[in-house]
C-alpha cells in the first residue's frame, strides 16, 4: 500500500466512492450533525460548534463507511485478515458475516476483551497479540493460511470511504471555518481532510488530535515521513504502532496541524458528554478533549465541526473515568 501516490485522491474518485457507500448493502446512515448550544455541553469560547454524531453510526462508528467501499470491493466468500484494536475489526466481522466471507482479526492484547467478544459473535476469529508482534502475525495469516490482508488504515479504498464523512459534513455546513478529527493511523483525518479540501473548501484548516502516548502522525510531520512508535493510551483506536503511509501524504497535503491531548483529558472529556447524554468512546472523544483544553488554535467567533468518532464503550470501561 505504501506506494500509492496522493494525486491518486481525486474529488471524482471521492464521489464515486461516496455513492457506494451510500448504496452499500451494510446499511451506512447519514449521522446527524447538532449545534453544540443544543447540547448541555459547557463552551466557554465564543463560536458556532456542531458536533458530528459518528457514535450514531451502524457498528458505532465511522470505520463502517470506509469498510462499504473497502470489502463492498472485495470478491464475495474470500479470506481476509486484519489487525485492529476494535472498531475497523467490529465493522470489518459485520461485513465478512453480510457478504457471506470468513476472515481473521488480529488485535492488540491491550484492546478491551469485550470487543473480542463481539467481533467473535459475528464468526471472525480473533488472535489478541502483543502490539509490536501485530504485523509478524498478519504476515504470517497472509503466508501460511492464504489469507487476503486488509488494511485497517492504510488502503485507498477505506480511505476513500471515509471521505464521504467529509463530503456529508459540507452538506450541513458548507464552507466551516475549523474542522476537528480524531487520528489514529490516519485514515479518517485523510479521507475527511481529502474531501473538504478536494471539495473546494481552501480556507478551512482542518486538525487532527492525536494522544500524547501514541502520537505517531505528529512524530511523522516532524520527521517528514510515516513513523512508528510504543503507543500507549485509553484510546487505543488512536494507538496503533505506525501513522499509515497514504494517510501521511494526504494529511501533509490537506491537513493544517496535529494537535495532542493526555489520557487525562481524554477521560475528562468521555465523562463530560456521559453527563450530558452523549456516549462516547475515548477514541471518538479526543476532539472534544482538545476543544475543551483550548489545543486548537483561534476558534473565536468561527464555524467548526468537531467529529465525535466513535461510541463503542463497555459499561465496565464507564466506571474508569472520573464522575
Ligand atoms: C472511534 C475511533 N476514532 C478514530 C479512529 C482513528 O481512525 P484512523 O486509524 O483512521 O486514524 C479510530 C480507529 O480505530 C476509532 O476507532
Amino acid at each position: 500500500m505504501g506506494e500509492v501516490s496522493a494525486d491518486v485522491v481525486t474529488l471524482d474518485l471521492l464521489i464515486e466512492a461516496r455513492e457506494t457507500v451510500r448504496c452499500s448493502p451494510l446499511g451506512v446512515i447519514n449521522t446527524p450533525m447538532i449545534p453544540w448550544c443544543q447540547t448541555t455541553l459547557p463552551l466557554n469560547i465564543d463560536c458556532n460548534i456542531h458536533i458530528k454524531l459518528e457514535n450514531m453510526q451502524r457498528t458505532g462508528s465511522f470505520k463502517i463507511r470506509g469498510v462499504a467501499n473497502q470489502i463492498g470491493r472485495q470478491p464475495k466468500g474470500g479470506l481476509f485478515v486484519t489487525m485492529s484494536a476494535g472498531n475497523y475489526g467490529k465493522s470489518f466481522a459485520y461485513a465478512l458475516k453480510h457478504f457471506g466471507s470468513k476472515g481473521k482479526v488480529v488485535m492488540p492484547e491491550t484492546a478491551p476483551v469485550s470487543r473480542s467478544i463481539l467481533i467473535q459473535s459475528f464468526g471472525v476469529e480473533v488472535e489478541r497479540v502483543p502490539t509490536s508482534c501485530l504485523m509478524n502475525v498478519v504476515n504470517r495469516c497472509i503466508k501460511e493460511d492464504n489469507m487476503t490482508f486488509l488494511h485497517s488504515y492504510d488502503d485507498l479504498d477505506l480511505i476513500a470511504g471515509h471521505a464521504s464523512l467529509g463530503l456529508e459534513l459540507l452538506e450541513a455546513m458548507p464552507e466551516p471555518d475549523v474542522v476537528v478529527v480524531c487520528c489514529g493511523g490516519g485514515g479518517l483525518l485523510a479521507g475527511v481532510a481529502a474531501a473538504i479540501k478536494l471539495s473546494g473548501c481552501n480556507k478551512t484548516r482542518i486538525y487532527g488530535v492525536e494522544p500524547e502516548g501514541a502520537c505517531t502522525m505528529y512524530k511523522s510531520y516532524i520527521e517528514k515521513k510515516a513513523v512508528g512508535m510504543d503507543t500507549k493510551s485509553i484510546a487505543s483506536g488512536l494507538a496503533p504502532p505506525f501513522a499509515g503511509t497514504l494517510p501521511f501524504k494526504l494529511c501533509q497535503l490537506y491537513v493544517e496541524g496535529i494537535v495532542l491531548v493526555s489520557d487525562e483529558e481524554i477521560k475528562e472529556a468521555v465523562s463530560i458528554l456521559y453527563s450530558s447524554g452523549l456516549v462516547v468512546e475515548p477514541s471518538g472523544s479526543a476532539t472534544i478533549a482538545a476543544i475543551f483544553n483550548s489545543k486548537i488554535p483561534e476558534l473565536e467567533g468561527k464555524n467548526i465541526v468537531c467529529i465525535l468518532s466513535g461510541g463503542n464503550i463497555g459499561k465496565d470501561e464507564l466506571t474508569n473515568f472520573p464522575n
